[in-house]
């Protein structure tokens, strides 16, 4: 499991909270809101951003990332995730490989819903062996 101060996860919870509210999900329904801590202390906040053309569609943790870098930072330390049901809302695959370019194996991943974080997570154990910068370093 990563570690967070209790103190940031509230702070990840509810910014990742207030984000869900505006997810635009009118295809699926399905409302998600993330939030990326950045070292330098800073959270940003995404949603799921879904298209009419459905490929097209944006995860929630790809809008906080695009947040974060557009804001000057790309050191992610802590991330909450918030979802719905009774299965845990997981990054999926290719969010998990957005945020490890800016995150490291130590990078808490809190995951939650409605009621609060259900399960924290160490990134490392959600993306191991990544392909990453260092193979393209040449
Ligand atoms: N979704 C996210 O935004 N993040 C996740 O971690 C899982 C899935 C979104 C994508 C789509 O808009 C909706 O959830 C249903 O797949």
């Amino acid at each position: 499991m990563g570690r967070t101060a209790g103190s940031d996860v509230e702070a990840l919870f509810a910014t990742a909270s207030a984000a869900r509210a505006h997810a635009y999900a009118p295809y699926s329904g399905f409302r998600v809101g993330a939030a990326v801590m950045s070292a330098s202390g800073r959270l940003f906040a995404g949603a799921n951003v879904e298209n009419a053309s459905y490929p097209a569609g944006l995860c929630a943790e790809a809008v906080a990332i695009g947040a974060m870098v557009a804001a000057g930072d790309t050191r992610i330390t802590a991330v909450a995730v918030v979802g719905e049901g009774a299965a845990l809302t997981m990054p999926c695959g290719v969010c998990r490989q957005r945020l490890s370019e800016f995150a490291g194996p130590d990078t808490s991943v809190h995951v939650g819903d409605r009621g609060g974080v259900r399960q924290s997570f160490r990134f490392g154990d959600l993306l191991p062996f990544a392909f990453g910068p260092s193979n393209l370093a040449r």
